[in-house]
């Protein structure tokens, strides 16, 4: 079965080609991504018309491509997916509209599917996929959750943030360090020539003896901190992105062994946008050697939004029997949209 998969839910536009037969896990045959990041950093963020009119000029294109690169024709597809939500209602729009027109178009079935559904089953995409069930760290400029995962469509939250996501509080704290947009690759690179211990900031809820997270706190204390050095703060520029980095991660690190320990699971599933980040991955290493747990990620290029995590989560749920694709060409898109939604729970 092959499943094309489209993702608009943001600020890249993706396309995936999956083929999935009956193997534990469905395969990526071609993807294409194209990032709008360039047109928006001049307004510092993402603009969502914007978002919405280039989601328009790239999707068709890059479907183009991803057939060619695949040596497959549109006749071959079997089900067209799309990302229902969460995400930018005019940006989820045009994926949906035109996954809803191709399928129409070649009497093709659709799917909508979960944006963090398909950040999740990312890492099945890697060289080493995980094995059912582990603990999920998500980690998204949106969202940051940890997961019991038992199975495709059985996810339990286990404790998620009350305010900012953890890609928020790098977003927000590289802003008002002039970083630009986005601001989480951008903070870490500098932060490689910082000292990570050189400004005391707070880590949020560490100790609430919970798994959920805050991090609007320590955009504050960024901010208050940024002001305190005035004009040292470009000479200290490093060190204080070090240290947020540094307090980030570490209550990511310990509140995912703190899920581990909970569970009694040996296995961590790491997903979404800042599970790029090296500092994260080396620290979770570290910890997780010690602990004999064993820690998959996405391939690095698949943690941010793609079309192939799309197709994946599609081909998944398919053979999962969890979902079937509809004929019924009617679309509604969720810009907010929990998971639990879709979680038929243990
Ligand atoms: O998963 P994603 O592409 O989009 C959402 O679904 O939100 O995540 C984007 C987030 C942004 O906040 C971005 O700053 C962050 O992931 N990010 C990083 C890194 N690469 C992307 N944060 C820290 N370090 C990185 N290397
Ligand atoms: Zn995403």
């Amino acid at each position: 079965m092959l499943i094309l998969g489209i993702e608009s839910s943001c600020d890249e536009t993706g396309v995936a080609l999956v083929q999935s037969s009956g193997a534990p896990v469905p395969t990526l045959l071609s993807h294409a991504l194209y990032s709008q990041i360039e047109m928006h950093q001049a307004y510092g963020g993402v603009v969502p018309e914007l978002a919405s009119r280039d989601h328009i000029r790239r999707v068709l294109p890059l479907t183009t491509q991803v057939m060619q690169e695949a040596g497959k024709s549109l006749q071959d597809v079997d089900v067209v997916a799309y990302t229902r939500g969460p995400g930018l209602a005019g940006a989820l729009l045009v994926g949906a509209g035109v996954a809803c027109a191709l399928g129409a178009a070649l009497g093709k079935p659709v799917l909508g599917v979960h944006h963090l559904e398909g950040h999740l089953l990312s890492p099945f995409l890697s060289a080493d996929p995980p094995e059912f069930p582990f603990v999920a760290l998500l980690v998204s400029g949106g969202h940051t959750q940890l997961m019991r995962v038992d199975g495709v469509g059985r996810y339990d939250i286990l404790g998620e943030t009350i305010d900012d996501a953890a890609g928020e509080a790098f977003d927000k704290s590289a802003k008002l360090m002039g970083l630009g947009y986005p601001g989480g690759p951008a903070l870490s690179r500098l932060a490689e020539q910082g000292d990570g211990t050189a400004f005391k900031l707070p880590r949020p809820l560490l100790h609430s003896g919970n798994l959920d997270f805050s991090f609007a706190g320590l955009k504050t204390a960024v901010l208050t901190q940024a002001q305190r050095l005035g004009e040292q703060l470009e000479a200290r520029k490093a060190d204080l992105a070090a240290s947020t980095q540094a307090a980030i991660v570490e209550v990511l690190v310990k509140k995912s062994l703190a899920a581990l320990d909970q569970t009694g699971m040996k296995r961590l599933v790491v997903a979404g946008g800042v599970g790029a980040n090296r500092h994260l991955r080396e620290q979770l290493n570290a910890q997780c050697a010690k602990r004999k747990v064993r820690v998959h990620y996405p391939e690095l290029h698949l943690c941010t939004d793609n079309g192939a995590m799309i197709a994946m989560a599609a081909a998944m749920r398919l053979q999962a029997g969890m979902q079937e694709a509809s004929r019924a060409y009617t679309f509604e898109v969720k810009p907010r949209w929990p998971l639990d939604a879709i979680s038929q729970s243990v």
